[in-house]
């Protein structure tokens, strides 16, 4: 990687957190990986893979479906398949992908969405101008969480008691939790208890879909034509993808604002669209799935020709998409910044397994940001009154993040 411009005091302290919550979530892989990355775009690492680093060329490896899959021998099908089923999208390529997730595209419309999300996040964001605007001081690691608990509730049919909220945040977090970027398949004893764990899940949506009330999301999938079985694996993979993402990102974002002074710009600002550029720049530099695999399916080549850009692989091999580091290598956080092309969304994925889920993900993320904005236009710029960072996890995070407002 070539050495960065040097940023602005706040824009340097903003990426020191950040760098922070990496090394908290991953001591030696994070470090070791930005050394691989300082080596070439494209690095064979035995025991990891073939690890890329460049925008671009990760796109084409997730473009080119025929040569590099998420089914067989080191896909991440190795660690899902046996938790949630042989066809629940993240594992599943060609016809059948496309023809369940046509399928699934009616969860995610605007409508959908609001209809899924909208009264929670109302009340969540109300709760948190009303406490900031107070004086009052809020871990948003904590709010992410009861947003995240309580739309795994809407998606399984549960009720959204404070209980349920709460035991299903924690129980999707466990099953995340057993994740490890150097094992490519979970431990006999995981799977038994990621089973059981989402078992619990799955039953509730069961019963919701067999009930076919189409104001829950298992009903929804029922009208939509998927069959018991497939709702119950869709309802585990968007409690997979769609909780640890937000929980991590939600604080990260409002860090980055406060750090940088940019939640006074938004709030002074009356572009409409800054504030999506300010999202779209933050999920940039923490590009909260950090790491995207797949398997060669033929032998192909990834990266250039020229010595030190490209490697061959062959059916076997592992290829290992950095997509934090793909994503850093822009620059630091600079909404103003236009970003370069082969990066822009790379942190929803690109191709076919583009997150189906980003609509969902957007309308947390604004639902938090605009009551973050709305307080600090009444009461004033945002504090970092405490924070902690997550450590030993998968998905980089704090583990607290107390604001306040002024
Ligand atoms: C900031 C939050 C999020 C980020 C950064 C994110 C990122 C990603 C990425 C990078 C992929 C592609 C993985 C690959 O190609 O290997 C993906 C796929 C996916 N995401 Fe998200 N995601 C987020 C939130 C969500 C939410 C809230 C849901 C809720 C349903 C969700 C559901 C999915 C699903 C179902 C897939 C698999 C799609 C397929 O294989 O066709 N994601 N996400």
């Amino acid at each position: 990687m070539s050495a960065l411009p040097e940023a602005p005091a706040p824009t340097a302290h903003a990426m020191a957190w950040e760098e922070r919550v990496q090394r908290g979530a991953h001591p030696v892989v994070y470090p070791f990986l930005r050394r691989v990355a300082a080596r070439g775009p494209v690095v064979r690492v035995p025991g990891i893979g073939v690890v890329v680093s460049d925008a671009a060329v990760a796109r084409e490896v997730l473009l080119d479906t025929e040569r590099f899959t998420k089914t067989g021998p080191g896909s991440p099908a190795d660690l899902w398949t046996p938790v949630l089923g042989p066809a629940v999208l993240l594992n599943m390529e060609g016809a059948d992908h496309g023809r369940l997730r046509g399928r699934l595209a009616g969860l995610f419309t605007p409508r959908a969405v609001a209809d899924l999300t909208g009264p929670a996040l109302a009340a969540v964001g109300t709760e948190l101008t009303e406490r900031l605007t107070g004086g009052g001081v809020v871990d948003l690691v904590e709010l992410a969480g009861r947003v995240a608990g309580s739309v795994i509730c809407r998606m399984t049919g549960l009720p959204e008691t404070d209980d349920d909220v709460r035991t299903a945040f924690r129980d999707a977090q466990e099953i995340v939790g057993m994740v490890r970027l150097h094992r490519r398949s979970l431990t006999p004893r995981q799977v038994r208890r990621a089973r059981d764990v989402l078992g619990r899940l799955s039953e509730r949506a069961t019963v919701a879909y067999r009930d076919g009330d189409e104001s829950t999301v298992p009903g929804r999938m029922r009208a939509l034509g998927l069959s018991e079985h497939e709702a119950r694996g869709a309802v585990g993979a968007f409690v997979l993808t769609g909780t640890e993402t937000l929980v991590s990102f939600v604080p990260r974002l409002a860090a980055l604002l406060a750090d940088t002074g940019w939640d006074v710009r938004l709030a002074a600002s009356t572009d409409p669209e800054l504030a999506g550029r300010v999202v779209n720049e933050a999920l940039r530099i923490t590009a909260p799935t950090p790491a995207m695999l797949r398997a060669v399916a033929v032998p192909a080549r990834v990266g250039g020709d020229a010595p030190g850009t490209g490697a061959d692989v062959r059916p076997g091999d592992r290829v290992v998409i950095a997509t934090l580091l793909c994503c850093r290598a822009a620059g630091a956080f600079d909404p103003d910044v236009r970003q370069p092309a082969a990066v822009r969304q790379l942190w929803f994925g690109a191709g076919p397994h583009f997150c189906l889920g980003m609509p969902l993900a957007t309308a947390q993320i604004t639902a938090v940001l605009d009551a973050l904005v709305a307080s600090v236009r009444t009461r004033g710029p945002l504090r970092v009154v405490a924070r902690e960072v997550a450590r030993g996890v998968l998905i980089p995070a704090y583990a607290s993040l107390r604001v306040a407002c002024a």
